[in-house]
């Protein structure tokens, strides 16, 4: 396939496992992928399992001190084709729809230019994605120009079974590639 970029943003669920499977799955196929996470995702997945699957830095901290740092969440905006964030916590939902930046993820989301797509591949428990709060922003979400993907009926890690859960990661693959068009030749 082709050389598009793409910023994989993660949020604390336990689908995270499930996202380097696709954070795999485009490496091989060659896009270019850049991890960024919010704090709680990193209690779920280690910083060295991105960087080994996405063969880059992962963007993690914005107040760390290094080279450029300072400017990464609106260089980062320039530099993708597509962002995902996969998985989407009810918490990060909310918290975009609601225009707070206080982390990683949630300030690239407010530097970004509505000319590139922008997915978001929400996995949660089923009260949480059928809460009122939740629902609406989504909607919001939504009406911003997001496309939000939807999720699976299934037994959950919890034991509930409902909507909710990541939709498998050949899905959202074959979703991504959709969105950008990619095919034999292209990019
Ligand atoms: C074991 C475990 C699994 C969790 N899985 C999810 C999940 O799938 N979706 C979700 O929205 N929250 C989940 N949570 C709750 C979030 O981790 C919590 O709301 C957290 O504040 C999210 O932080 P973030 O959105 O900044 O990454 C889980 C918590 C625990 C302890």
């Amino acid at each position: 396939m082709s050389n598009y970029r793409i910023l994989f943003q993660l949020s604390g669920s336990i689908a995270c496992f499930k996202a380097c499977n696709l954070i795999s799955m485009l490496v091989k196929n060659n896009f270019e992928v850049v991890c960024s996470t919010t704090p709680n995702a990193l209690k779920f997945i280690g910083i060295s399992t991105l960087e080994g699957l996405s063969g880059r830095n992962v963007y993690h901290e914005m107040f760390e001190s290094r080279p450029k740092k300072a400017l990464e969440h609106t260089e980062l905006s320039k530099w993708y084709d597509l962002c995902i964030l996969c998985p989407a916590t009810a918490n990060v939902i909310n918290k975009m729809a609601a225009g707070i930046a206080d982390d990683a993820v949630t300030t690239s989301f407010l530097a970004h230019d509505f000319k590139t797509p922008y997915l978001i591949a929400p996995a949660m428990n089923k009260n949480m994605y059928d809460h009122p709060t939740t629902k609406r922003s989504i909607m919001t979400l939504k009406q911003m120009g997001v496309t939000v993907l939807d999720t699976d009926f299934g037994r959950q890690a919890c034991g509930d079974v409902g909507n909710g859960r990541l939709l498998p990661p050949e899905d959202i693959f074959e979703i991504i590639a959709n969105k950008l068009n990619t095919g034999p030749g292209e990019k």
